[in-house]
């Protein structure tokens, strides 16, 4: 069964930063940065505390979005609401927390935008204290501390060390890089510990294309290739145990549909190009395109089987769509994986695919090897990865087409997540 949760990976992941009243009020602003540059779409939030030492405006220039200031303003629920932003929120940060605003969580307070958003969010709530040590060190704000604890507030400690107020001791707040490193492994941990539950894949609907086209020339005759259609059907198999949901599109061969994937069988390219184009509709977060599909279809198909006569038959041929490029194209598309299958200089055409098609990733392999390729059961393949991945390219041995699938699965699941430093 189809396990269906959101399992997006880190650039997709909302941050509400919420900026409360203090002089670290100003490291908020390159947190902010730190965050964009981690990947994350952050939304701040101030309190009008805040808002005595630092402008919405920066907030609005450094993060990309409108800054939201009050609980009751008509014009700024109409856009997003206090209730939808609390949905919108993967995590809610408060950096700095003030005494004040730790004492109206305890509380349960709910007279301002903040509060009434701690109330209202089911996200995480992490908050980052900064205040004079004395402050940090009374009976109250410990106290405070220590009610949202138990309500599973995470607490990020303040650094000790020399305050604004000239006094030295706990209750700086921590520098803006080490609090989006530790936001970063906190989203990074969730997701191994997802992905370890359920699969490197859940969650993910996966369409694979495999299997060669025909394209027909008269009712009884096509044009073809040799593709058995193998490494697209190990491929959704691999996909639906790394806990995807899979449907493959799969051009005439003779093979059994893997356990527990969807197949629609096509035959010719322009219908795979339908199919495959109607998944973008349904949800699509991966597309892998196997299929050998014919690069030209006949021009016009003869309505009745064609006699022979004469030594010579011309057919005219015209080029059949693209079906990856065609589906890369698109505005909300897929992660694209592509395969290329050369005779020469292998690593220089495929890279070249890569980029002209616009994929995301690419596996390549020789098939002027006699013992991989096509019609073999075993198979070693180079892995490319498009530019923005930062991910070296990947040499995958000879090894059942079983095993090949095993790391590609491996291989998509990791640019999926290149974003983050491993922890
Ligand atoms: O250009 P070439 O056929 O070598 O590209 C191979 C890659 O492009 C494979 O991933 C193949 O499935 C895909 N392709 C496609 N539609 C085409 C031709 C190739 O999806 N018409």
């Amino acid at each position: 069964m189809f396990v269906s949760f959101d399992l997006s990976v880190i650039p997709n992941k909302n941050i509400v930063l919420a900026v409360t009243g203090g002089i670290a009020a100003y490291k908020s602003a390159i947190l902010v940065r730190r965050l964009k540059d981690a990947g994350f779409n952050v939304r701040v939030v101030m309190t009008e505390g805040a808002q005595a030492f630092i402008t919405p405006l920066t907030f609005q220039a450094l993060s990309g979005n409108p800054v939201h200031t009050e609980l009751l303003n008509p014009e700024a629920e109409a856009g997003m609401g206090h209730i939808e932003l609390a949905r919108w929120a993967d995590l809610l940060l408060v950096a700095p927390a003030s005494c004040d605003t730790l004492a109206k969580f305890a509380a349960g307070l709910a007279d301002d935008l903040l509060s009434t958003l701690y109330l209202a969010t089911k996200s995480p709530v992490w908050v980052a204290p900064a205040m004079n040590q004395q402050m940090w060190a009374a009976k109250a704000t410990q106290r405070n501390l220590n009610t949202l604890v138990e309500d599973g507030v995470h607490v990020i400690m303040p650094d000790a060390g020399s305050q604004a107020c000239g006094d030295v001791g706990l209750g700086r707040m921590p520098e803006p890089e080490d609090l989006a490193l530790q936001v970063t492994q906190y989203f990074h941990r969730a997701q191994r510990a997802i992905a370890e539950k359920f699969g490197l894949l859940a969650g993910k609907h996966v369409v694979v294309t495999a299997g060669p086209t025909r394209e027909a020339i008269d009712p009884v005759r096509y044009i073809s290739n040799h593709s058995t259609g193998k490494m697209g059907f190990a491929l959704a198999a691999a996909c639906y145990a790394a806990g995807a949901k899979v449907t493959l599109i799969a051009g005439p061969v003779s093979l059994d549909t893997p356990n527990g994937v969807r197949r629609l069988n096509v035959s010719s390219a322009v219908q795979m190009l339908d199919l495959s184009m109607q998944m973008l509709d349904e949800g699509c977060d991966i597309f892998i395109a196997t299929a050998a599909v014919a690069d030209y279809r006949v021009a016009e198909v003869a309505e009745h089987k064609i006699k022979k006569a004469g030594d010579e038959l011309n057919v005219s041929l015209i080029k059949n769509p693209d079906i990856v490029a065609t589906i890369a194209g698109q505005q909300k598309r897929p992660f694209m994986v592509g395969f290329a299958a050369e005779t020469r200089n292998v690593e220089e055409y495929a890279a070249g695919k890569l980029v002209a098609k616009k994929l995301d990733m690419i596996a390549c392999n020789d098939v002027s090897r006699a013992d991989i390729g096509f019609a073999s059961d075993e198979n070693a393949m180079i892995v490319f990865f498009a530019e923005q991945y930062q991910l070296q390219k990947r040499d995958l041995e000879k090894a059942p087409k079983q095993e090949i699938a095993q790391q590609l699965v491996e291989a998509i699941h990791d640019a999926l997540h290149h974003e983050i430093e491993p922890v």
